[in-house]
């Protein structure tokens, strides 16, 4: 009887362990190419790369472009990541997570010529084609700060983008990778619940960030359509993410 009672104090802990481990991880990652246009996320890797290269064309350069740097940098790694869990297919599978390497090598960079060889490494991973993507998972593998610090950046660009109906078209292409970069973000950005001012919040931190990610997802969609009305509906409702979630984890920036 003796025995039966600690089999089942057993369990019951045993149980409370699984089922707090299981809350405490976040929600199984959607396909990718069912929150991103994978083509529109693999344009933005050129754009990526030129910034990158401008940022350390010259020691003066570096030096006002430090932070742009450390952005972009860490914005490679998740879309590089992004691209290589992809279950379509596109140009990047194969050096996915060469790039992913490379860029978490140059975002830790502090100098001009390790930054300079850093960038020269992230095009060496893009020829490359090493392969390994079979590896990659929705992990941390950036830093959150600089994530976060990279999303007004780009929603600045998208309501450029947005503004003027009749310019809309023209622009909506670009859109589609900028808002598909900002759904990599959020769901780059879940596995940081613990990187937060709040980690025991982890359940709203998830929930927050699959909003911006299928906010953002429905506002690229709305851009790979040049939809200008769906896609200024999609820009509200990622607007409001934004509000929703610093209520909670950046209460100082509603
Ligand atoms: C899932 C939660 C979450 C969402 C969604 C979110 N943010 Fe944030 N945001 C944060 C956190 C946390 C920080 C603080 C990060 C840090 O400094 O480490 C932050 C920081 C910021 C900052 C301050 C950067 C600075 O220089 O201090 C700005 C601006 C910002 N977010 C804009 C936005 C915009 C615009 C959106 C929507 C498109 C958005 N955020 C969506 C959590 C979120």
């Amino acid at each position: 009887m003796k025995l039966m009672t600690s089999l089942c104090v057993l369990f019951v802990a045993l149980a409370l362990v699984l089922s707090s481990a299981a809350l405490a991880d976040p929600p199984k990652p959607p396909a990718v190419s069912t929150f991103v246009p994978v083509d529109s996320l693999a344009d933005q890797v050129e754009d990526y790369i030129k910034d990158l290269e401008e940022a350390v064309e010259s020691k003066d350069e570096y030096k006002d472009s430090k932070e742009k740097l450390s952005k972009n940098s860490n914005t490679l790694i998740v879309i590089a990541l992004a691209l290589g869990l992809s279950d379509k297919e596109n140009g990047y599978k194969a050096s996915a997570a060469g790039i992913v390497q490379a860029a978490q090598k140059l975002a830790a960079t502090k100098d001009y010529d390790a930054a300079k060889s850093a960038v020269d490494g992230v095009k060496a991973a893009i020829k490359a084609k090493a392969g390994g993507a079979d590896n990659l998972k929705w992990e941390k593998v950036a830093s959150l700060h600089e994530l976060m610090e990279a999303v007004p950046t780009i929603n600045t660009k998208l309501k450029g983008a947005l503004k003027k109906e009749k310019r809309f078209p023209k622009k909506a292409e670009k859109a589609a990778g900028q808002a598909a970069v900002l759904a990599v973000i959020a769901q780059g950005s879940m596995p940081h619940s613990g990187d937060t001012k709040k980690p025991e919040e982890a359940a709203k931190w998830y929930k927050f960030c699959a909003e911006m990610r299928d906010a953002a997802a429905e506002l690229s969609a709305a851009c790979v359509k040049k939809d200008h009305a769906a896609a200024e509906a999609a820009m509200e409702k990622l607007g409001e993410t934004c509000h929703t979630c610093h209520e909670v984890f950046h209460p100082e920036e509603k």
